[in-house]
């Protein structure tokens, strides 16, 4: 870490309390004046530091940045084993994570990023991923389940961050079958599992779990062609504080419950209850035709099962199925 990282980080911990240049220096054996230059580079960039003579440097309890220090201050004992990083810019977190993995790193990173430059959707596609307003964040597992299972990770995510969402925002939330997590009928949360099989022992190798939360609105609105389809927990560019921090905790909080015994599947009946088509008219995309059918249930295996105007029912696990 920089010095001006380690400043951070120190302030950080220590959110609304004066510490002196003298300490600051002290404890991290740096000169005064480097102290000084580095506070000076933070205000720069936008940290709300004040300085006040004869008490020193604080950071204000309110300031909107992600930081490993802040999340981890709201972390639970089920999230003890997790190892939390966050940078500013990275092409893609999952990216950074599967490196990680795949040069045989232990389970339990956490990589989160202010930004990513080529962040990773399904289906090929870009997750929009603008800088300080949203969450996006991998994690490293190394779970005992086959790959057949491995929807159970995805899955339970969806619920982590709809709980977490309804209890740190107090909003409603949805979850779109099978993982898109939705505000008002628009998606406010995108989850992406990349995993690859051991061969040897039948189960996963590793799984790299990516979600990618709006928070509050980028500066300039989403993209055209996603302005209909996406919005963000708040609804501007301020969010009151260390929403994000308390958020992303939150969110490892209920999803290492979740995956503490994922086989049992404790997260399915809040999931069922957050589907929020179930029970309504629905159009199924198969094979490039257009089917109308009724949405009945999701089973154990979060599949929706269907039943069409002729009277056949199906179970699906994955595809286009819309209202
Ligand atoms: C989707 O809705 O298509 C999935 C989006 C997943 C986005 C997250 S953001 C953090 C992680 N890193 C990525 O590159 N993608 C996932």
């Amino acid at each position: 870490m920089t010095v001006k990282e380690r400043i951070l980080a120190l302030l950080d911990g220590n959110r609304g309390e004066y510490i002196s240049g003298e300490e600051i220096a002290g404890q991290l054996s740096v000169t005064r004046s480097a102290v000084w230059k580095s506070i000076k580079s933070l205000q720069n960039e936008g940290y709300s530091i004040t300085a006040v003579t004869n008490k020193g440097y604080s950071l204000s309890p309110n300031t909107d940045i992600l930081s490993a220090v802040a999340i981890s201050n709201y972390l639970n004992m089920e999230c003890n084993n997790l190892h939390i990083e966050v940078l500013k810019t990275v092409p893609s977190t999952n990216e950074s994570v599967k490196k990680l993995a795949l040069n045989g790193a232990a389970e339990g990173i956490v990589i989160l990023s202010e930004e990513q430059t080529a962040g990773r959707g399904r289906k090929s596609r870009q997750f929009f991923s603008p800088s300080g307003t949203g969450i996006y964040m991998s994690i490293l597992l190394r779970p005992k389940i086959s790959a057949q299972d491995s929807f159970l990770l995805t899955t339970s995510a969806a619920v982590a961050v709809s709980m977490a969402i309804e209890s740190v925002a107090h909003k409603d939330t949805q979850i779109k079958w099978v993982n898109d997590v939705f505000m008002d009928g628009k998606k406010v949360c995108g989850i992406l599992t990349e995993a690859a099989l051991s061969v040897e022992s039948g189960w996963l190798d590793y799984a790299v779990l990516g979600i990618g939360i709006n928070v509050s609105l980028p500066s300039h609105g989403f993209p055209e062609e996603i302005t209909d389809i996406a919005t963000s927990v708040f609804s501007d560019d301020k969010n009151s504080g260390d929403l994000r921090n308390r958020l992303a905790a939150e969110v490892l909080n209920n999803f290492m419950v979740f995956y503490a015994s994922l086989t049992d599947r404790l997260f399915l009946p809040e999931y069922k209850k957050r589907i929020f088509f179930l029970g309504k008219a629905v159009t199924v995309l198969k094979e490039n035709k257009q089917c109308q059918a009724t949405a009945i249930d999701i089973d154990d295996n979060c599949r929706l099962k269907v039943r069409y105007e002729n009277g056949e029912e199906e179970y699906l696990s994955s595809g286009e199925v819309s209202i």
